[in-house]
């Protein structure tokens, strides 16, 4: 894993639209694994501005989110497809028929679920796929105990997850405590995952991803396992890991590496 650490939330927002700004720059086609919640928003607005002022364009984007609440359609506010128009998707050039959320609405939710990683199949796969993380080290809807090798399936929330989203419901609003998600499987076959993870609620979630064992009661740990993961974290965040100094060492050689690589290539032109 590459443990990015830096000053703060802006920087975190950043740092991640900038590896989604490259990626789409270099393959305009490519398929984008997109999350909600409220870590990827910031970023999202840095995708934004960067569509708008023309650094890059989303026309031939793909994009697959991670999940959504099984019995909300997606004209539900609460729904995750709404939260997706609302704070991307109708901002930026993306086609609306390039992008898929799992069907909360769908009749038979067991085949739907086969369908969406058919239909991920059929793009090639996922390109760089965005994360954020639980309280409880969830990744997408997979709460722990979640299978490591999990695929896109029907999965019971937590009474920690439901109470933690319990906030975007208006009192008496039904909330559900069912969803669709990508499996832990699933999400590990993306081709470069980049997760986000801000504040000092979430530097225990972090240190058990990133130094705890590889264990289904930490879904995220399972990010050991895939040879491109970038984790992007603020000083908060990165507070419980012990050994985050060794971490921003790394990264100061990775910099040294790559201007060194740079400087051969423009040599070599
Ligand atoms: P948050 O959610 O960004 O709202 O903290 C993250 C998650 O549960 O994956």
């Amino acid at each position: 894993m590459q443990i990015v650490i830096l000053k703060d939330a802006a920087s975190v927002a950043e740092y991640g639209a900038n590896i989604f700004i490259e990626q789409v720059n270099k393959k305009a086609d490519s398929v984008l694994g997109l999350a909600t919640g409220s870590t990827p928003v910031a970023l999202y607005q840095e995708l934004i501005k960067a569509n708008q002022s023309g650094q890059v364009s989303f026309a031939e984007s793909i994009s697959f989110n991670l999940d959504e609440y099984l019995g909300l359609d997606g004209s539900h506010q609460q729904s995750y497809r709404y939260f997706m128009n609302e704070q991307l998707f109708n901002h930026i050039d993306i086609k609306q028929e390039n992008t898929h959320v799992p069907p909360g609405d769908a009749q038979n939710p067991v085949d739907a679920c086969l369908e969406y990683e058919s239909a991920m199949a059929n793009k090639g796969g996922v390109d760089v796929q965005l994360l954020g993380i639980g309280r409880n080290g969830h990744i997408g809807f997979n709460e722990p105990s979640s299978g490591l090798r999990s695929r896109t399936r029907v999965k019971t929330l937590t009474k920690e997850t439901i109470d933690d989203n319990a906030r975007f419901f208006s009192e008496g609003e039904y909330q559900p405590h069912l969803s669709i998600t990508m499996g832990i499987g699933t999400i590990l076959e993306a081709k470069k995952i980049v997760l986000l993870a801000t504040g000092e609620n979430k530097a225990d979630a972090v240190r058990d991803m990133v130094e705890g064992p590889l264990a289904a009661i930490c879904p995220a740990s399972a990010l050991q396992l895939h040879q491109d993961a970038v984790i992007v974290i603020d000083e908060a965040a990165a507070s419980k890991l012990a050994h985050g100094e060794f971490y921003k060492h790394i990264e100061s050689e990775n910099q040294k590496l790559q201007s060194y690589l740079a400087e051969l290539a423009s040599q070599a032109k």
